[in-house]
């Protein structure tokens, strides 16, 4: 298997358009010290030729051309695609806005759970993906299915489960939401090939021994990373949320992600989906510092792993 993140960073991106704090503005400066990062999207491939993405970002037009692998190979039709099939993660802005920038009438294969769908179905605007070349397919919970393209089959087989999460930010509704649940509106996503077991986890409140079953043994783990610290939203000024109230759990701290996944055995442990005020983004930091000597690595946009 290949995999290739496309978008390591959070929701904002790495500078975000109207970001003025220290990572953003180091991720400006030309070969800087802080690597600029798109949305949070990743790409796998069973045969290195067709591919499936996890999550369609915001970016999705930039990372394509980012991508070489992800471009219409010579010699096929005038319009085509090495992309048979997107599977979300959640309804998240930054997951799903990259589907409206797939609209050019070209078939793949659309996964998700139940409650992900719905959000599209609720939504009229990505009626731009016609059903008849977008299928759109609801993902069993708990349960290996084979990715399908258009084409056949892409070699890979996922299983989604849902993990402590929320509904996506813009269907909330006052104080009531559960930023913590796990009723499907977040899921992660198992991807094997055969050969090896790989787990995609972008956005998680919480690390349950369930989760921690799940996970040991995989040859990578791609977890969120969106926050060093709960309240590092706040003391960087940028906003008032914590990590709880977005659904996402920190890095650090005796709940934090690198504590609680400290002792599930893992190949390799990658965060991915990184906001722009956590400190890991900067190699000189002390927080980076710690999450690597934890095992950790910090996902960069066009990393490739073939775990
Ligand atoms: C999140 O990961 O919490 C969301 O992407 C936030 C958002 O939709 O802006
Ligand atoms: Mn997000």
């Amino acid at each position: 298997m290949k995999l290739k993140i496309l978008g390591s960073a959070a929701g904002g991106g790495v500078p975000q358009w109207n970001c003025n704090h220290i990572y953003s503005r180091l991720a400006r400066q030309a070969g800087g010290r802080v690597v600029a990062r798109t949305q949070s999207s990743l790409a796998a491939s069973a045969d290195g030729r067709r591919w499936a993405l996890f999550n369609a970002s915001p970016d999705i037009r930039q990372q394509i051309a980012a991508t070489p692998e992800l471009w219409p190979a010579p010699g096929e039709p005038p319009r085509s695609t090495p992309i048979g099939a997107v599977v979300l993660t959640n309804a998240d802005v930054d997951h799903i806005a990259g589907l409206l920038s797939l609209r050019e009438r070209e078939p793949f294969h659309l996964y998700a759970l139940k409650p992900v769908l719905d959000v599209l179905q609720a939504n009229s605007v990505f009626g731009v993906l016609d059903p008849a070349l977008v299928r759109r397919i609801e993902l069993p919970v708990g349960r290996a299915v084979a990715i399908e393209a258009p084409t056949g089959p892409l070699g890979l087989e996922i299983e989604a489960y849902p993990v402590p999460g929320k509904i996506a930010l813009f269907l909330e509704k006052g104080d009531a939401a559960d930023f913590a649940s796990d009723t499907g509106d977040t899921a992660g996503v198992c991807i094997r090939d055969g050969s090896v077991s790989v787990h995609y986890v972008p956005g998680c409140a919480r690390v349950d021994d369930g989760l921690k079953r799940r996970l040991a043994g995989a040859d990578c783990l791609f977890f969120d990373g969106t926050l060093y610290t709960d309240n590092e939203m706040a003391e960087a000024g940028v906003g008032a949320k914590t990590g709880r109230r977005m659904g996402h759990m920190a890095m650090s701290g005796p709940d934090g992600s690198v504590a609680a996944l400290a002792d599930v055995p893992l190949k390799r442990r990658i965060f991915v989906h990184i906001n722009n005020t956590n400190p890991v983004l900067d190699p000189a930091s002390a927080a980076r510092r710690q999450v690597t000597a934890a095992g950790w690595e910090i996902g960069e946009d066009g990393m490739e792993i073939v775990p």
